[in-house]
Parts: C-alpha cells; sequence; structure tokens
C-alpha cells in the first residue's frame, strides 16, 4: 500500500503521521521545541529548531517501513509567522508567531489610517495583530538593516516545504492570513504589498492545497532514503488541515478546534465576508473558502493553570474533581485572554482574569472556571457567525483538548451544539496527508478522500436543562470584558 507523511507544525511540538493510502494511521512522532516569550505578549520560535524536529522525526516515523513506499508529503503549520530569509537562504531572525501581539501600532496604521474598509476591500479581511502584514511593517519599522536583508518571505509550513523541495511556494488558505492575499481572486494584492514595503519577487509561488509544489530535493530523499520522486503537495495552515483532516470540506460544515488556540471554523463553497470583519475570511485548503474565528489561548489556558500556576502535570484528578453536579453553577468566571485576543474582540491588551471568588471557593470551581471560560470565548464567535444568519447546530471538535470528556460536555451545552468527535483527533496532520494523496492522485479530490477516510466515532449531545443554566452564565460572562476593557489598557 503507498504510504503518505503528514506534518502538523504545530505551536509546541511538530507532529508526523505516517498514513495508509486507506487512511489508517501506522506511527505518530512527535518532537517538542521551545516557544520564546522575550517581552509579554511577544511570541517566537527559531526556524531551525523546525528543521532539527523534522530531520529527527523523520526517521523514526518511517523506521519500521519500506522508505521506498512514501508517495506523498503534506504540511499544515501554525498560521500568519513571519519567516524571513535573506539571498543566501540563511533565517535572519526568529519567526513571530501568531500569538504575538507586539504590533498594535501596526495595527492602529492599518486599520485606522488605511482604513478598514480599503483593506477588506483589497483582502476580505482587517489587520489583527498575529496577522503577518503588521509585522512586516514592525520589521520595518524596528529592524530596518534586518528588514533590508529580507530575499524571501514564507509562513512557518512555507519554510518546512523550501527545506524539502527549494522550491518558495505557499498555498491559499495559509496565504489568506498574511493581510496580503486578494483572497477572493487568489493572487497577492500589489496594493498591500506596496503598503507593506515588499515586492512580488519576494513573495512565494501561490497553489491551491492539494497540488503539487515539486518532489523531494534529491539530498534530503538520500539522507532518509526516500525516492526522490515523492511528491509535496502544497499543504495548508492548520486549521484548513484540520478541517480536512475532519472532513470539514462542504458548505456551512463547522469544525472546533482546541489546541494551543482555539478556532471555530465554518466551510462555505462561496467566498464571503462578515460586514464587520469580526471573523476572518479565508481560502479553504478544499478549493473553496471559509470563515473562522481564532481565540489565541485555549488549550494553553489549561496547560498555564494546572501545569504553571497549580504546578501539577494531573490534568484528569483536576477535571475528576469538577462533578456533574456542578456544571452551570460556578460564580466563578475565568477571561482567557493571557495572550490578548483576536476574534471577535481584537484587543492584544486584554489579559486574563479569575473574578468572583469568595472564602469558600474551591480549586475545583477555578479549574472549572478556566475550562468554562474558554468554551464561553469560543461561543462569542460562534454568536457572531450566529448573527450572520449561519445557523451553527452540529460541530466537529478536534486538538489535545478535545480529548477531554468533561470539556467537550461543557462545549456542547455552552454552545448548544451536538459535537462530532472524528475518528482521528489528528486534525491537521492527517489533513496534511490526505491532501498529499491528493496530491499524488490517489483520491480525485478533497472532498472526495474525506467522504472515503473520515468517520466520526461519537457524539456528544447538549442537555436542554445545562443548556439554560449555560445561558444565564454566558449572558454573565459576556459583561465582564466591556467593563474591563479600558482598565485593561492602564495596567498594562
Ligand atoms: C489561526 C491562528 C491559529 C494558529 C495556531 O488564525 O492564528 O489557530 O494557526 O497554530
Amino acid at each position: 500500500m503507498n504510504l503518505y507523511i503528514g506534518v502538523d507544525l504545530g505551536t509546541s511540538a511538530m507532529k508526523l503521521l505516517l498514513v495508509a493510502s486507506d487512511g489508517s494511521i501506522l506511527k505518530t512522532v512527535s518532537r517538542e521545541y521551545p516557544l520564546e516569550f522575550p517581552q509579554p505578549g511577544w511570541s517566537q520560535q527559531a526556524p531551525e529548531d523546525w528543521k532539527k524536529a523534522l530531520y529527527e522525526g523523520l526517521p523514526e516515523l518511517i523506521s519500521e517501513v519500506d522508505p521506498k513506499s512514501v508517495r506523498g508529503i503534506g504540511v499544515a503549520g501554525q498560521m500568519h509567522g513571519l519567516v524571513v530569509l535573506d539571498k543566501d537562504d540563511k533565517v535572519i531572525r526568529p519567526a513571530i508567531l501568531w500569538n504575538d501581539g507586539r504590533t498594535a501600532k501596526e495595527v492602529d496604521y492599518l486599520n485606522n489610517e488605511i482604513g478598514k474598509e480599503r483593506l477588506s476591500g483589497l483582502t476580505a479581511n482587517i489587520a489583527f495583530a498575529g496577522f503577518t502584514a503588521p509585522k512586516i511593517l514592525w520589521m520595518r519599522e524596528n529592524e530596518p538593516e534586518l528588514f533590508a536583508r529580507i530575499d524571501k518571505i514564507m509562513l512557518p509550513k512555507d519554510y518546512i516545504n523550501y527545506v524539502l523541495t527549494g522550491v518558495h511556494a505557499c498555498d491559499f488558505s495559509d496565504a489568506s492570513g498574511m493581510l496580503l492575499l486578494d483572497v477572493k481572486n487568489k493572487r497577492w494584492s500589489r496594493e498591500m504589498l506596496d503598503i507593506c514595503g515588499v515586492s512580488e519577487a519576494q513573495m512565494p509561488r501561490l497553489f491551491e492545497s492539494y497540488e503539487t509544489i515539486g518532489t523531494l530535493k534529491p539530498d534530503i530523499a538520500d539522507r532518509f532514503g526516500l525516492l526522490r520522486d515523492v511528491r509535496v503537495a502544497a499543504g495548508a495552515g492548520d486549521n484548513a488541515a484540520a478541517a480536512v483532516g475532519c472532513g470539514v470540506v462542504n458548505g456551512g460544515d463547522c469544525n472546533i478546534s482546541l489546541g494551543t488556540s482555539g478556532t471555530v471554523f465554518i466551510a462555505s463553497d462561496e467566498f464571503g465576508v462578515d460586514r464587520f470583519n469580526a471573523l476572518h475570511s479565508f481560502a479553504h485548503a478544499s478549493g473553496g473558502y471559509h470563515l473562522m474565528g481564532c481565540m489565541l489561548s485555549a488549550a494553553s489556558c489549561n496547560k498555564w493553570f494546572v501545569g504553571d500556576i497549580l504546578g501539577t502535570d494531573g490534568y484528569a484528578a483536576e477535571e475528576a474533581a469538577v462533578t456533574g453536579d456542578m456544571l452551570g453553577e460556578n460564580r466563578v468566571f475565568f477571561l482567557p485572554y493571557l495572550m490578548g485576543e483576536r476574534s471577535p474582540i481584537n484587543d492584544t491588551d486584554a489579559r486574563g482574569m479569575f473574578i468572583g471568588m469568595s472564602m469558600d471557593t474551591t480549586r475545583a470551581q477555578m479549574v472549572q472556571a478556566m475550562l468554562e471560560g474558554v468554551a464561553f470565548a469560543i461561543r462569542d464567535s460562534v454568536e457572531v457567525a450566529r448573527s450572520l444568519g449561519i445557523g451553527i447546530t452540529r460541530s466537529k471538535i478536534c486538538g489535545g483538548g478535545a480529548k477531554s470528556k468533561l470539556w467537550r460536555r461543557m462545549f456542547a451545552n455552552i454552545l448548544n451544539v451536538t459535537l462530532e468527535i472524528p475518528v482521528t483527533e489528528q486534525g491537521p496532520g492527517m489533513g496534511g496527508a490526505m491532501l498529499a494523496m491528493v496530491a499524488c492522485g490517489e483520491y480525485a479530490s478533497v472532498p472526495d478522500v474525506c467522504g472515503k477516510l473520515v468517520a466520526v466515532k461519537s457524539t456528544v449531545e447538549p442537555e436542554p436543562e445545562l443548556v439554560a443554566k449555560y445561558e444565564d452564565r454566558y449572558a454573565k460572562f459576556r459583561k465582564i470584558y466591556p467593563s474591563l476593557k479600558t482598565l485593561f489598557k492602564e495596567i498594562k
């Protein structure tokens, strides 16, 4: 059987998946790498660490199979990160990541001087701190010597594709998050490139996610014992790839991803922009489009509170203390804005907080509030979609956080949706492998491979009594941020 490699270039680790053409996952390998926070709200990572993870992980991944059976590779990556190479292909500075908030000034310039209407007309989106264009402006202003050396601009997964093939390429789903792509017409926006002071020659060549960008460089193929004609698909941003991995490709289908970030992803057959640009309007890896809301700290709130603050890795024990009778009754609330927030409030100064504690508040109630706070914040984006007339009553769910039964139950009841759990939670990596299968002609199209390989293993139904209780809690949660918005600016 032909084999495919899916790579998920995440924020905390690279996950590699070896997948057979019938969709069975033969092996997974994971390699962690550090994340730097050089100043509060800044977030960066060394692209060389991603390369090292690939070089270490790949031999282990294929160690028990005939490497000559591998036909294709598809990479899914954390979106929006700015990777810059000089003319000798040296990485100029650490990549500035999707959850970095240093660009408040540049975002203000783009949204208020260039203007949201013009930005939306050119790119279908407005500026958010994590997007790539404000980071380019930040580099131009703050690191002019480094900026002058830029020969190639790329996104994280495109760096890996460049290492593999030597081809400077990007797919439409990931390119959408740069704020440099004319999303509707799927081409670079000359005006946006001008605004950022960069040229098309510095930008990658554009592809559909399921197209082949090239084959392995001979030295790379030989290094891993792979055939030199292994195809590398353009791949996709991790959310679009996760949607493919979960079979979310038809108009109106929804996926929730609970990783470091939390996203609500709504596939759409037609291009469309929401009136207030509260949701991102991006191309999908299927060839269509999607709307997406992204919160910056989702499962990372759990890692921060349970791991760093409570100082334990006993996540299951912390959750077990939150018993069924406590759901919908908590008087403690948590704002999950540990890295500022993207959708829908677009505020780099927002921060996390617990509110509502009393002398009898327990540790379990605080863990509960933290988990609920993430679900409430995802609901904020779901409500924007609902206000646009998109009826969300069912959703797939994937990502590390989706493994928690308690969290899934909270999400089903807080959002009032039926959650469908796919057989694999490896959304992005699986999606990457499936895109490679289409690139190699193993399946005819992205909907075809989804229809044949994705299956749901279980569902979580909302419970009317809990939905009503959480409706009341959510109404209260919604009032907290607006009443603190100006204070967050003062205390930063
Ligand atoms: C999406 C976003 C995040 C990252 C996480 O807009 O910024 O979901 O892609 O890897």
